[in-house]
């Protein structure tokens, strides 16, 4: 087990997601931390390094926003307005999870019972008005990583 620790502000988010994209190994994420922290601007980031060409915006009252990247989807949750396990079955969560595309996660609590097994946690503090600070957690040997799961090229 091993972390990874970036501190950052939103000048340098881009080499952020850089970094992040090169130590994933599942294509599941979940960010935690605070309302406001910057879960969304930095999933934004992420989404922006993968090549999207859509307008990125928070999924606060639609739950999910899909985005097209090239070969590929990312789906981009916020669970906060998820008030029960039953509602997040029946919006066809578990289809998302098996659809082998990005899917980046805010407020995952909300669906705790749901999550897939394999997934990757960033967690984010605030620093200061403009900086962050994030820890991913590396929570099993790297079977793959990012560069070997195809796609995109930077
Ligand atoms: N270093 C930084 N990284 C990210 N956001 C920053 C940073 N510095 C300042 N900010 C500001 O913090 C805010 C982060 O908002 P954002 O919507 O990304 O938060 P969030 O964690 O998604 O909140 P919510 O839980 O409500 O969805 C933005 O206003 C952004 O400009
Ligand atoms: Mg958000």
């Amino acid at each position: 087990m091993s972390t990874l620790e970036l501190t950052y502000t939103l000048d340098e988010i881009d080499t952020v997601a850089k970094t992040i994209l090169d130590h994933l190994y599942s294509k599941i994420v979940r960010f935690n931390g605070a309302m406001g922290v910057g879960k969304t601007a930095l999933i934004k980031a992420l989404l922006k390094v993968l090549k999207t060409e859509d307008r990125v915006t928070s999924p606060t009252f639609s739950i999910v926003n899909e985005y097209s990247i090239p070969n590929d989807k990312a789906y981009h949750f916020d669970f906060y307005r998820i008030n029960s396990i039953e509602e997040a079955y029946n919006f066809g969560i578990e289809d998302y999870f098996n659809s082998e595309c990005w899917i980046f996660m805010e407020w995952a609590e909300r669906v705790e019972a749901l999550l897939p097994e394999e997934y990757q946690t960033i967690d984010i503090a605030v620093v200061d008005d403009k900086t962050r600070t994030l820890k991913l957690n590396i929570n099993k040997q790297y079977l793959t990583n990012y560069n070997a799961m195809a796609e995109p090229k930077f």
